[in-house]
This record gives structure tokens, sequence and C-alpha cells, in this order.
């Protein structure tokens, strides 16, 4: 197959250790390009704090431009303690969710491995964490991150302050439905999560999960509550193959979930709105923001210290899920195990008997291994 299209990413590489992440990743996908004769176009554009810097606003009319006419998004990670001051309209984080919610990137897949080399990384058991395969669906456009009202004020009392969790039938139908689909290609089980005995919109949401598992005969579904979810995701956590729940509570279980895999260092993640990417020839793409589920990390920032597994693997689900390179995105995820089988780490996974190195010379490593496999 030669050359053929072109595809479109736009870089947001964002703040702290993003630019360095990103880069790696950017290192795998040009030798995935070169290895499959693919051509990937990369257009850069600033987000978060980088991009209140430069123009006074954390998702600048132009970045959303170019994530518009993009094929999809590689995002680095945004945020840190020098934009603490700023207010919340302007914070580098109400870039991501703005963006998030301006493209309707409504579901956020998280899979979660525990990756049999870095078993040794983990805080858990081997016996406990081995062979676990998740994937965790979190609703991504609603509920407290973006319902209103949402405010502080100040009485007699002293300050006050209110957060709104809102929830209706239509967004939690779709997010379910995404959830089930995805478990008919796995193990068919799925573990809806909610605190439906305090929460009413998590009465509605167990509700709705119910007349929505009911479409899919061949799909188990159960409801557990969000701490016990907690628990079970640490004391044993093979028991789950997809998880679905809402945006808050997906973001807590996640960092819990990534220690299955070694570190938050290695989990990517998938934001997509289930609308093909506009110049798809592929069938059943669609459009998405890939980005490590882990944040900006300023203390090391800088150093050539992050682990770019995350990105690169975030790099692998562009791949598969928004160009429908299903043979380039494994070709990635192979070129990490050889890596990772090879001894090299970066100092979230270090181990005795391994080799510690820096960012960049793992991406390199990654990409050496893409060519050669
Ligand atoms: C994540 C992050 C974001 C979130 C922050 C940076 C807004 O923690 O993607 O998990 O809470 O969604
Ligand atoms: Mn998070």
């Amino acid at each position: 197959m030669a050359g053929g299209r072109e595809y479109r990413i736009a870089v947001l590489a964002g703040d702290g250790i993003g630019p360095e992440v990103t880069a790696a990743a950017r290192t795998v996908l040009d030798a995935v390009a070169a290895r499959h004769d693919r051509q990937f176009a990369y257009e850069e554009a600033p987000i978060g704090g980088a991009a209140y810097d430069a123009t006074g606003r954390p998702l600048p009319e132009a970045t959303l431009d170019v994530c518009r006419r993009s094929d999809a998004i590689l995002f680095g990670a945004i945020g840190g303690p020098k934009w603490d001051g700023v207010p919340v309209a302007q914070r580098p984080e109400s870039g991501l969710l703005g963006l998030r919610r301006a493209l309707g990137l409504f579901a956020n897949l998280r899979p979660v491995r525990a990756l049999p080399a870095l078993a040794g990384s983990s805080p858990l058991k081997p016996e406990i964490a081995a062979g676990t395969d998740m994937i965790v669906v979190r609703e991504l456009t609603g509920g407290i991150y973006f319902g209103e009202p949402r405010r502080r004020w100040t009485t007699d009392e002293g300050r006050q302050a209110v957060d709104t969790m809102p929830y209706g039938e239509r967004e939690i139908g779709r997010i379910v439905r995404l959830a089930c689909e995805l478990a008919r290609g796995r193990r068919g089980k799925v573990s809806s999560v909610d605190k439906a005995n305090v929460l009413d919109t998590s009465r509605l949401w167990r509700e709705v999960a119910t007349e929505v598992a009911a479409e899919y005969p061949d799909v188990a579904m159960e409801h557990v509550l969000v701490d016990a979810c907690a628990m079970y995701l640490i004391s044993d956590p093979r028991r789950f193959d997809v998880i679905v729940t809402e945006n808050l509570f997906g973001d807590i279980l996640t960092d819990e979930a990534a220690v299955i895999a070694g570190s938050l260092g290695v989990v990517p993640s998938a934001s997509l709105n289930g609308k093909a990417p506009e110049r798809s020839d592929s069938p059943g793409v669609q459009f998405g923001l890939y980005e490590p589920i882990h944040g900006s990390a300023p203390d090391i920032a800088g150093q050539d210290r992050a682990n770019p597994l995350g990105a690169i693997l975030s790099a692998a689900l562009l791949l598969r899920l928004s160009f429908g390179l299903e043979d380039e995105a494994r070709t990635i995820e192979r070129a990490v195990d050889a890596a990772l089988a090879a001894g090299l780490r970066t100092r979230d996974i270090a181990a005795t008997g391994v080799r510690t190195v820096g960012t960049r010379e793992l991406g390199e490593a990654v990409a050496a291994q893409v060519a050669a496999l």
C-alpha cells in the first residue's frame, strides 16, 4: 500500500510534562509512518496554562479551529501551581473541560491492563493484579463538572459554595449503550457504578442502565455502588470487564485503577464524540482526543523523567479508533511490550535488574522496536 491519504493530527502538548510525553509519542508515530507507509501531518496548538500565558485564554479559538480541522487530537497534560491564582474561567483545566464540551467528547475510554512486565512496580500483590484487563467508560461532558449553578458566595455564616450534578436519560443512555457495545467485543460483562443509595442522579442512572441492558441480552450487567467499587478495584480487580460510570466517579476510580497497571504513567485514554471524522474513509471510526490519564506533574517537568508510555499508548488508541489502523496500533502496543521486556524503565516504574532511562530514551526505544518488529 503506497502513500494513501494524509491523516491530520492536532498536537496539544499543554503544560508540565505534556510537551515531553507528546514528543515521545510523535517519535513513535513517525516510526509507524515509516514502517507502514503512512502520512501523518501534525499541527501544534496551545492549550491550558501555556495558552493562557500566550493569549490570556486557556482555550484560544484558533486552537479549537486546529482541532476541528484535524482527524484526531493528541493531547499531553495541563495545569500547574503557576496558575493557582488565575480566575476559574481562565484556569488551565477550563481549557481541557471547554475542549471536551465544545467537541462533544462524551465518552472517555480508559483501558487498564496489568502489564506483566510491570508486576513488580504495582504495590498490589502480583496474585491479585495479574491478568486484570478492564476498560473504564467514563461519562465526560455531564454531571458535576458542568452542572449549574456552581458558585461561591459569602453570607453571615461565612463562605459558601455550591456545585450541581445533573444527569438526563439521553446522556446516561448513550454512554451505557457504548459500554454494552464494547462489552460485546470483550467478555460480555458491564459493571455500572453509581451511588443509588444516596443520589437521585444515581437512581436515574441505574434505572436507565437497566433499561439499556435489556436491549443487550448477550451482556450481563451488574450495578455496583461506587464505594464498594473502589474497594473491589484493588481487592479483586479481575472481576471487572467494562465499568461504566458518571464523570466524577470515573475520574477518581481511574486514578485508583492505574495502580493495577503499575503506574499512573502508563494508562492511555480516548475521548470520543460518536461521530466519524469529517474526511474519514474507514468504516466505524470516530473523531477523538487521546491523552494519558496522568496530569502535568510540574515537579518533574522539563527533566526528562516522565513516563511517556501513557502518551505512546494513547497514540495507539488514536490510530485504532480514529483512523481504523488496527495493524499500526498493534505495532505500537507490541513495541511497548518489547521495550519493557528489554528492561527499560522510567523512574516511576524503576525496579532492580532493569535500566532506568529518560522520557526521550524510552520513546526512542519504543520507536526502534516499531522499526524492528
Ligand atoms: C483527567 C483530569 C481532568 C479531569 C482535569 C485535569 C480537569 O484529572 O482527565 O482525569 O478531572 O477530568
Ligand atoms: Mn483525573
